[in-house]
């Protein structure tokens, strides 16, 4: 006798977060970005998803069950139930088999880490390997895993790739694009362990979502401006990368962190995202920069946490400044750093 919860095929991945350090920040049509954006993966903070197929029992459309951390998540389960109907000339086996996701994160769902990015780059890459099975090429599997991946949360589009992602179309880039991301390949020794420590500043809900954040761009005073000089600073980072510079890395990365928030600040529905505690990170970090004249620096996300940059070799002495200034007042440090891409995991 056939066993009704043995599922007939099982697909799991783990794919890892990543930290834009040029900024997505405004979109339109399906998932399209203003501006390109370039990002790092990271090794620890990732989510794990578990795809099972079963022979369907109902005549829904999408017959789906979605598990977060072993519990049912009703409200992710109506996005993703969207998202494959969206989808579903992508996702054929979704017709004839019920679809059940388990997944998890190996941060804290508190921690500000932007768990849709890893979990969107988990699930594509389970679902396009599902969907394998019928479109038999294996050719461009990550960068179809990309665009999947996209069309689910944006900055997901760069998480299925290793170290450095670049997304959206910049001239000089013939092979950039909107739709995907792709890899950046020429690193420099300088940027090759780049570590990331990121300053849990204040673990609470943010006030106002990044969807909200990116439709407030459409009548952005300084948008043109906005979206033009990110191209243009997507476009100097390649080149960073692939020369070693630091210095110009740092003045990249700090100023595309204050642009996003500037961003906020000066939309026609102004917010702040930053915290008092915020502010006093970053004054510590310029100030030890300025002292010892290592090349740290920080970037912000769509929040107040704080992740701290800063090559390996640095690893020793800045770890000690952000545990002897960091320890108390703020709610925890976790200490990540550039990653290897997505893995495939065993069912
Ligand atoms: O992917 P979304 O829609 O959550 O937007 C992310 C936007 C930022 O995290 C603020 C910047 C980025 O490029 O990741």
């Amino acid at each position: 006798m056939v066993d009704s919860h043995q599922p007939l095929k099982k697909f799991s991945w783990r794919c890892p977060s990543n930290i834009a350090i040029v900024k997505y920040w405004g979109k339109k049509g399906n998932q399209i970005p203003c501006n390109a954006s370039l990002s790092m993966s990271l090794t620890h903070s990732f989510s794990e998803v578990t795809l099972e197929l079963f022979d369907k029992k109902s005549k829904e459309d999408v017959e789906l069950n979605y598990f977060f951390e072993g519990k049912k998540n009703p409200l992710f389960e109506d996005r993703l139930r969207k998202y494959l109907k969206e989808q579903k000339a992508d996702f054929p086996f979704v017709k004839d088999q019920a679809v059940t996701i388990h997944s998890h994160n190996s941060f804290p769902h508190s921690a500000g880490i932007a768990s849709s990015a890893s979990a969107f780059g988990a699930l594509a890459l389970s679902l396009s390997e599902a969907a394998l099975t019928y479109f038999t090429k294996e050719k461009d599997f990550l960068q179809n895993a990309s665009r999947l991946a996209r069309l689910g949360s944006g900055s997901a589009c760069r998480s299925v790739y290793p170290r450095f992602a670049l997304w959206g179309k910049i001239k000089n880039v013939p092979a950039s694009s909107d739709q995907f991301a792709i890899p950046v390949t020429t690193i420099h020794n300088n940027f090759k362990n780049l570590q990331d420590a990121i300053l849990i500043i204040d673990n609470k809900p943010k006030k106002v979502s990044s969807t909200v954040g990116h439709s407030l761009m459409k009548n952005h005073p300084f948008a043109k401006k906005r979206f033009a000089q990110a191209n243009d600073r997507a476009s100097r980072l390649l080149q960073i990368l692939a020369n070693g510079d630091l210095q110009e890395f740092i003045s990249i990365t700090e100023s595309e962190a204050l642009t996003l928030h500037a961003m906020m600040l000066t939309s026609d529905n102004y917010y702040i995202l930053m915290k008092p505690g915020t502010l006093l990170a970053i004054e510590k970090i310029m100030s030890f920069r300025r002292e010892t004249q290592i090349p740290v620096c920080f970037t912000l996300d769509a929040g107040p946490n704080v992740h701290v940059l800063y090559p390996e070799s640095d690893k020793k002495a800045v770890n000690e400044f952000l545990n002897s200034n960091f320890k108390k007042g703020i709610k925890e440090i976790l200490f990540d750093k550039l990653g290897n891409g997505p893995q495939k995991l065993k069912c």
